[in-house]
């Protein structure tokens, strides 16, 4: 039987709360503006509530969300993303990472892993909100990092930082000698041709991937469709993006989809095949089409 796993990303959750007069004399009162002008015709609920129940009817052994729940991580805007992360399933059974707009500025970059403590704990770490963190379901093993940080007004860019990085070379060492499907998390893409939205240590990580091996990457940040293939020690390695899971189709950005990801045992190695799912202009919610990565 395969393993099934869902894949979603940047909910960007609306509406978005009242803001303090205060709570806006920072990076937010950029991102105020934008939302109140701009996102909040893009991203909504309605679209985000049909893409969950497509998921749900899907039935995935387990569910990713990589990160960007909130907006300006207005303190308000924590307990509706708690909330919406439960509505998606309990926390044995989803995942999630934090992304730029969870940790948008510093008075609030500790709420998400608060919040969310439980969706990003590790099977031993117990829950410190520390990262990497490990979570073992069926074969795969996600490995959920954080580049989310809190960044100039204007930027967008992520880092994991010389401590998640050493503890990641780690981690993957020691998982490099087992048989698992390792599933890597991480908001930023790991290439980026945008300098305000890059993730600046992206070449470190690939470093790391590239030395160590995983078998699948996992990420948002740039609501689009995207595959990319990264160097491993055996071959290439997808590195997969979504676009935003509210999103209604704008500009360059597609609607909201997700990924299905079914993973079985095959000859020593893993058959792979990517479903992709989306919102049409009826809001239902259909296979876009269907990738055999390995
Ligand atoms: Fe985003
Ligand atoms: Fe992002």
């Amino acid at each position: 039987m395969a393993f099934t796993l869902a894949h979603l990303s940047d909910p960007h959750l609306p509406p978005l709360p009242a803001a303090r007069l205060r709570e806006l004399a920072s990076k937010r009162a950029l991102g105020y503006l934008n939302w109140t002008r701009n996102r909040h015709k893009y991203h909504r609920r309605e679209v985000l509530d049909a893409l969950v129940a497509d998921i749900h009817a899907q039935a995935p052994d387990h569910i990713a969300v990589t990160g960007d729940l909130v907006n300006i991580a207005l303190e308000a805007e924590f307990a509706p993303s708690r909330a919406w992360l439960e509505s998606v399933g309990a926390a044995e059974h989803v995942t999630v990472i934090p992304g730029n707009h969870d940790a948008y500025v510093r008075a609030t970059k500790h709420r998400a892993a608060e919040a969310w403590s439980d969706y990003l704990r590790g099977d031993i770490d117990g829950g410190n909100g520390a990262f990497p963190f490990l979570r073992r379901r069926g074969p795969v093993v996600l490995i959920g990092v954080s580049s989310a940080v809190p960044t100039a007004p204007l930027m967008a860019t992520g880092k994991l930082g010389a401590a998640q990085m050493q503890a990641l070379d780690k981690l993957l060492a020691q998982l490099a000698t087992e048989q698992a499907f390792r599933v890597l998390l991480v908001h930023h893409p790991l290439h980026s041709c945008s300098r305000v939205k890059r993730l600046t240590d992206s070449r470190q990580l690939r470093a790391l991937i590239n030395q160590h091996g995983v078998e699948l990457v996992l990420h948002g940040h740039d609501h689009i469709h995207s595959t990319m293939w990264l160097e491993g020690p055996h071959g290439k390695i997808p590195a997969i993006g979504v676009p935003s899971a509210s999103a209604i189709a704008h500009r360059q950005y597609p609607a909201a989809a997700f990924n299905m990801f079914s993973i079985e045992r095959s000859d020593g190695g893993w058959r792979v095949e990517q479903t992709v799912r989306g919102i049409g202009r009826d809001m239902q919610v259909k296979e876009i089409r269907r990738v055999q990565l390995s």
